[in-house]
């Protein structure tokens, strides 16, 4: 059985995972207007991870006994300068969802739920991927630099990593 507080921060992990998945189809969506398809699809995709993590926490608190109970969502922010901006945005966003992660992994801890504490150890992991794979897009972004045909060559880095996590 959940605690109170427990399903309490379990339910705003679900309001974070649809939150990103909203920011991520947003930033889809900007990235199409922009032309940049790769970076489109590569949002995209995101965005549907993010909806996969949401139905973890909301399948969980189900076969514990709890009710997932969904709250208000803010609206996504769907306005870029550049595709640096997105980037760097998306990256500052996973690191804002590891700490709402390690602040779950603490209240479970806390009070003693390990249950909890042992599932949400996936989430921990998945963490450290989603920030390395950030990261590791801006970095390459940073390289390209802002030149004439930078677009074009982050659009076409981009292209690279579009299904790379399905196969994973
Ligand atoms: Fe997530
Ligand atoms: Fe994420």
């Amino acid at each position: 059985m959940l605690s109170e507080k427990m399903v309490s921060k379990l339910n705003d992990q679900i309001g974070v995972e649809f939150f990103s998945s909203n920011i991520y189809l947003q930033m889809s969506a900007w990235c199409d207007s922009q032309g940049l398809e790769n970076c489109a699809s590569f949002f995209r995709e995101h965005a549907t991870e993010e909806m996969t993590h949401m139905h973890k926490i909301f399948d969980y608190m189900c076969e514990k006994g709890a009710m997932p109970v969904i709250g208000e969502l803010a609206k996504p922010k769907d306005n870029y300068a550049t595709i640096h901006d997105v980037f760097e945005e998306a990256y500052e966003h996973e690191k804002f969802v590891t700490s709402t992660i390690n602040d779950l992994v603490s209240v479970a801890y806390e009070e003693k739920d390990w249950a909890t504490f042992n599932y949400l150890q996936w989430f921990v992991a998945e963490q450290v991927e989603e920030e390395a794979l950030f990261g590791k897009v801006l970095d390459k972004i940073k390289l390209i630099g802002t030149g004439g045909e930078s677009l074009y060559f982050i659009d076409q880095e981009i292209g690279t990593l579009v299904g790379a996590e399905a196969e994973a």
